[in-house]
Formats: structure tokens, C-alpha cells, sequence
């Protein structure tokens, strides 16, 4: 019986410790920086990437993250989607404040993640918060592109800022979705070649039909690095509950084309990162040649 206590005394110990650090470690942020290149260039570009921030704050009034991203004199950011939580209505002005600040910094674009998509059915019960907040967010200047483009001049570069708002039906949990053959073509049109074409998809789970489909550059996190990650092996799960999931984090190439998913910024629900620690993507694109990848 003692020696049940103890075990007892010993787990709960532990989970308190555990508790304690995950607290802290859920108050910190990586930057992770990545270098593409392309022949489509002719100047030196840098990005930053604030992928499944879901509300989150680092420091009052997100000054951390602020001044992170101040610090990297950003030439755009580029938000691909879940930057709420779409249960969370009464902390949308998170958001709001924190966009305000963000468009001060760079322009700022933005795409639909599955929290945003689930908002747009005016049947939802926080439809008319997020509308109201997708207003105030292009008041703000923010770029919205949701299966839309905007040829974006910068410097002597023409690229194309696209955005992917795939249909809630392809974040079913539990279930293997293909993308249906002509969905992107569907979503967004025939791929602009000529152009650097960077697209933002909140999934990352159809990165080789981005390929196909013709993005230079892809840019995800949805998976939020799959929480837990073991080292070595990689995530364990993904939020659709698909075990080791490839694309949860990372680089991915194929030619000349390349997909980053971040790990996310923040978390809903189940607030767990181990080994996982949150991530601000820096993209450094460059003309080629340009040397060693990062
Ligand atoms: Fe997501």
C-alpha cells in the first residue's frame, strides 16, 4: 500500500513539473530561418511567415512577437490562415490589435485557415463577429486572399501572392481526403508561370499538388508541428488524427519548388508542445545562384 503512495506521490510530482514547463515553454517562440531561390528573381527578398497564431499573445499586446518581427525588417507578412480561434469571438480584438500593429510594420497578407473558413457560413453562430473583423482588417490595409491573387511589385521583382481557401471538407478528422483533380484549378485559376508564384495553403497536407499545380513557393502550418515530436522520428499525430504525419513541420523541395510549414505560433484546445516549440518562419528569397541553402 505504501509503495502505491508513493508511485502515487512520484506521478503527481511529475505531472505538476510537467505543467509548470509546458506553461513556460508555451511563452517562447523559435525563429526559423529558410533561404529559397529562383531564377524567376532578380533581387534579394525576406518574408516573415505567422502561421495558427490562434489568438495567442507573447507579452502584453504581443510586444515580443511584435519586435521580432520589427527586428527582422520584413519586406511583407504573410499570415497563411488560423490566426483565431473560431470558438473564441470574444477575443478577436487580440487579432484586431494585433494587425493594426503588424500593418505598421509591413504590408500584411492573409489567407482563410479551417478557424476562418468555418466562419464564413452566415448559418455559424460567429459568422458576424469575423465579418466584422475580416472589415477591420481591410481597413487596416491587410491583403485578404482568399482564392484570390495580387500581383505584388517588389523592386524589380513582379511576384504573385496567392491565396488557398480550400473547402472545410478536406479537414475532416479521421478520414484520407484526395484532392479532387481539378480542385485547384477550381479554387484559384490557371498558375501565372512567368511569375514568382507564392502560395499560401493553411494545409499542408496536398503540398505535392501545389507543386504540380505550378507555386514556387508554398507556405503552411495547420499542423501545428503535430504537438508532440520525438526527436528523430518527427511528429507523432496530426490535428486530423493521421500518425506521423509527413508535412507537419519543415522544408520540403521538389526542383525548383519548395513548401516551409511552420510549426504554428500558438495553440487551441489541447495546449501541448513537446519538443515542439513554436516557430516565426524568415524566408530569405534570392535570384539564382545563390550558394548554400539554410
Ligand atoms: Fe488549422
Amino acid at each position: 500500500m505504501t509503495l502505491i503512495f508513493k508511485m502515487i506521490g512520484i506521478l503527481f510530482c511529475l505531472l505538476v513539473l510537467y505543467v509548470i514547463w509546458q506553461a513556460q515553454e508555451l511563452r517562447h517562440f523559435n525563429r526559423t530561418g529558410y533561404q529559397v531561390c529562383s531564377d524567376k528573381l532578380k533581387e534579394v527578398h525576406k518574408w516573415v511567415v505567422l502561421a495558427d497564431l490562434h489568438l495567442w499573445r507573447y507579452g502584453r499586446h504581443n510586444e515580443r512577437l511584435l519586435q521580432a518581427i520589427r527586428e527582422e525588417t520584413p519586406e511583407a507578412i504573410l499570415i497563411p490562415g488560423d490566426l483565431i480561434v473560431h470558438t473564441k469571438p470574444e477575443r478577436f480584438f487580440v487579432a484586431e490589435e494585433l494587425i493594426k500593429q503588424l500593418t505598421a510594420i509591413a504590408p500584411v497578407y492573409f489567407s482563410n485557415g479551417n478557424h476562418e473558413s468555418r466562419l464564413e457560413d452566415p448559418e455559424h453562430a460567429n459568422y458576424v463577429p469575423y465579418q466584422q473583423l475580416k472589415k477591420r482588417m481591410a481597413e487596416l490595409g491587410v491583403h485578404i486572399l482568399n482564392n484570390e491573387r495580387e500581383i505584388v511589385k517588389a523592386g524589380a521583382d513582379e511576384l504573385v501572392m496567392i491565396g488557398l481557401e480550400l473547402p472545410l471538407s478536406y479537414y475532416k478528422k479521421g478520414v484520407e481526403t484526395p484532392l479532387a483533380p481539378d480542385e485547384l484549378s477550381r479554387c484559384l485559376g490557371e498558375p501565372d508561370a512567368s511569375r514568382y508564384q507564392i502560395l499560401l495553403a493553411h494545409t499542408p497536407k496536398y503540398i505535392p499538388e501545389y507543386f504540380a499545380w505550378g507555386a514556387d513557393l508554398c507556405l503552411s502550418g495547420h499542423y501545428h508541428g503535430g504537438l508532440v515530436c520525438i526527436p528523430g522520428i518527427g511528429s507523432v499525430v496530426s490535428p486530423q488524427f493521421e500518425l506521423l504525419p509527413k508535412y507537419s513541420f519543415g522544408r520540403f523541395d521538389e526542383g525548383t519548388r519548395t513548401a516551409l510549414v511552420s510549426r504554428g505560433m500558438g495553440t487551441h484546445t489541447f495546449h501541448i508542445r513537446i519538443f515542439n516549440r513554436s516557430e516565426l518562419l524568415v524566408v530569405t528569397a534570392k535570384p539564382e545562384p545563390c550558394g548554400g541553402i539554410q
